[in-house]
């Protein structure tokens, strides 16, 4: 009886992870959306994230695809021929930008997708959902860092699985355009502070090798990880002058771990024989080993797509990553001794307690030595201690708490000798997370607060003088209510309550230093009578605030109903004292949590 109260408890939770960002179409119904507001124009989705910085020059633009996603689901990729901007008329570049524009009109869920060049994936990205006036988003994302790729002719390959029938009608128009700006002194104000260093030790890689899956295929690049036991690899074998090596990691959940951080423990499910709730319980890594040597663990940020909870949440302000989801990278450096013999090697990605399923490839950006056929290295000292996870539980049928804590440390150093120097690089992972899961009304009702910290250094040194040092703290955080209540006559109501928050402070030396607060509360609400929505609202509220020093951009929004019921924007840099730096953001960040907590 109970767990027939949690299974639809199940289902309605479920029910968007099946719909959103889905992989195998629309095995389960979605619940018409209602009072959509009629416009004449498609109503613009977007991402609130703060603009690239880009030179006062005019950019050297052009389409590169454009294509209408209808029956695309399981079929391949959709290919264009790639050429470098050999028409402009600079040919030194700063900045390069893709952006990514698409219109989309009628029903359809939320789909994932994934744009490569030469195997080499440039964005991973959900769709905007559309109604029936039709809409409108733009992703735009700085991809200088692919510089070298783009100035060879490749293939470039786009998936994004849809699915088209007589309810789920919307095909994603889409084009894209690669934006490329002439050189423009002063532009980078850390890097032309470098004076004596390194050549290009900083800019972008000089050859960037993917590790992803090899064409021709159906479906993504990506690599499908289905289980904890499930592992996916690729061979690749690097050229024997690299200085650096730093691997760029895409990933995204899906399915039945679409809301990984919500599965509760196994013995809670197999205790009320809840069948059809995906378990595991709540913790996820993905481990990156090379030649079975762990490099690096990644937690990742809990991006919700455009689907998740209640669709309405994100109508139009969509969840923070969702249009462009982060990526991580990974310092390989003090790892190169052992792969500069010419010979092939092996990158490999696990998903620790992973379900049904995972898309995870990446890139591996080298750096190399330009006076110098061959370089030379050793990995000095590699520490890699498993993840301490705990669970303490206590729970009685379908009530019940949770609460689980990792924790991890992976540390490598290095030396390279190439013609710049002997570079002795050290890089350090910290991570913590802790998730707290309370079920209560005989399972009818669950919150978790959980919070990841990613700390990560990388110090890489001459003898006697200093090259460079990155250090980056994250939090990744997330409050979630999600209830469900019968309301009698056959009608229940489903509550959401989000708190979807990253936090980032980066510096680079003591040349540069940037902090990011990120934070979006949403509200929503949905009636169901009989299988179907008779109501629903979902309502957003967002504070974004970015400080590197000479660029700032804050904004605090808010949308209910697809309209916008504030939006300030400020970009200029508000006079900061040292400390103000420091902590002024984190009471910002505390004050803005008290609101909703
Ligand atoms: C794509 O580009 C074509 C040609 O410039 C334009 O007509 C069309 O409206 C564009 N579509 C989108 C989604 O921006
Ligand atoms: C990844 O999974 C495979 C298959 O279970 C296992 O053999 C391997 O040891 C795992 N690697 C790591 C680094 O956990
Ligand atoms: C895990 O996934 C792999 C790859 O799909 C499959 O071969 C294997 O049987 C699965 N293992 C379990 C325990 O389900
Ligand atoms: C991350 O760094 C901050 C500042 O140094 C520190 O307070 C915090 O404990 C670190 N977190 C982890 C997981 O090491
Ligand atoms: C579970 O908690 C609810 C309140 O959230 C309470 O009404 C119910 O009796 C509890 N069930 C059990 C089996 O303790
Ligand atoms: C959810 O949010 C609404 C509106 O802010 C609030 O009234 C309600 O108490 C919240 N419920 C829970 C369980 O947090
Ligand atoms: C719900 O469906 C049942 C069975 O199909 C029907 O008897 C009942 O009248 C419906 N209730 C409402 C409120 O539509
Ligand atoms: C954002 O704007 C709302 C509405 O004007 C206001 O209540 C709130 O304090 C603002 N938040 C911040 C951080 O400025
Ligand atoms: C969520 O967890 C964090 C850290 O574990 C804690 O500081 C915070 O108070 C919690 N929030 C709520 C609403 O429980």
């Amino acid at each position: 009886m109970a767990s027939s109260i949690f299974l639809l408890f199940a289902l309605f939770l479920l029910q968007p992870s099946f719909s959103t960002a889905n992989v195998h179409g629309i095995s389960l119904l979605r619940p018409q959306l209602l009072s959509e507001p009629i416009q004449d124009t498609p109503t613009p989705f977007f991402e609130v994230t703060k603009p690239i910085e880009l030179p006062r020059t005019k950019p050297c633009s052009s389409l590169i695809l454009r294509h209408d996603f209808g029956y695309t689901y399981g079929k391949p990729p959709v290919f264009a021929n790639y050429n470098p901007p050999s028409h402009c008329s600079f040919q030194v570049f700063s900045k390069i930008v893709l952006e990514w524009r698409a219109t989309c009109k009628g029903r359809q869920f939320d789909r994932i997708f994934g744009v490569w060049l030469g195997g080499v994936e440039l964005l991973r990205s959900c769709t905007a959902e559309p109604n029936a006036n039709g809409i409108v988003w733009t992703v735009e994302k700085d991809i200088t860092r692919y510089h070298s790729l783009l100035m060879t002719k490749q293939t470039l390959a786009v998936y994004l699985g849809n699915l088209v029938d007589k309810t789920y009608t919307g095909v994603y128009h889409v084009n894209i355009t690669l934006h490329f700006y002439p050189a423009e002194k002063n532009l980078n104000h850390y890097e032309s502070n470098l004076g004596n260093s390194i050549p290009g030790y900083h800019s972008w890689a000089d050859l960037i090798l993917p590790i992803s899956r090899n064409l021709p295929l159906n479906d993504g690049l990506w690599f499908e990880i289905k289980n904890s036991t499930d592992s996916q690899s690729k061979e690749f074998k690097i050229p024997r002058n690299a200085y650096r090596a730093v691997l760029e990691v895409y990933i995204s959940f899906h399915e039945n771990d679409e809301f990984w951080y919500l599965n509760p423990p196994d013995e809670y499910i197999t205790a009320n024989s809840l069948t059809d709730t995906p378990g595991n319980g709540p913790f996820r890594e993905v481990v990156v080993s090379l030649d079975g040597a762990i490099v690096g663990a990644i937690w990742p940020f809990t991006v919700v797509y455009t689907g998740g909870f209640e669709p309405l949440l994100w109508r139009p302000i969509t969840g923070i990553g969702s249009f462009n989801l982060p990526t991580y990278d990974i310092e390989i450096t003090p790892f190169l001794g052992n792969i500069l013999d010419g010979m092939t090697h092996k990158l490999m990605f696990n998903v620790t307690n992973a379900l049904n399923v995972w898309f995870i490839d990446a890139n591996l950006h080298l750096w190399l030595d330009k006076q110098s056929p061959i370089t030379e290295g050793k990995l000095l000292k590699h520490i890699s201690l498993p993840s301490v996870v705990s669970l303490v539980s206590d729970f009685k049928d379908l009530n019940g708490t949770f609460l689980t804590k990792a924790s991890r440390s992976i540390s490598s150093s290095g030396w390279v000798k190439s013609s710049y120097g002997n570079i002795k690089t050290h890089s350090v992972q910290d991570l913590y997370y802790s998730n707290s899961m309370v079920m209560g009304s005989d399972g009818n009702a669950q919150t978790v607060n959980q919070t990841i910290h990613f700390n990560e250094t990388v110090h890489a040194q001459i003898p006697s003088s200093f090259i460079y040092m990155t250090k980056s703290q994250k939090i990744f955080l997330i409050f979630l209510y999600f209830g469900i209540s019968d309301q009698g006559d056959g009608t229940h109501l489903s509550v959401v309550n989000l708190t979807l928050g990253m936090k980032e402070k980066k510096e680079l030396g003591e040349l540069w230093r940037s902090s990011l607060e990120n934070l979006q509360n949403g509200q929503g609400y949905r009636i169901m009578k009989n299988d179907s929505a008779v109501g629903a609202l979902g309502k957003t509220q967002q504070v974004y605030d970015y400080d590197d020093g000479k660029l700032c951009y804050f904004r605090n929004v808010s949308s209910s109903e697809y309209k916008i019921v504030y939006d300030k924007v400020r970009n200029t840099c508000a006079k900061k004292t040292e400390s103000g730096l420091e902590f002024g953001l984190g009471r910002l960040w505390l004050s803005a949590l008290d609101g909703i907590l």
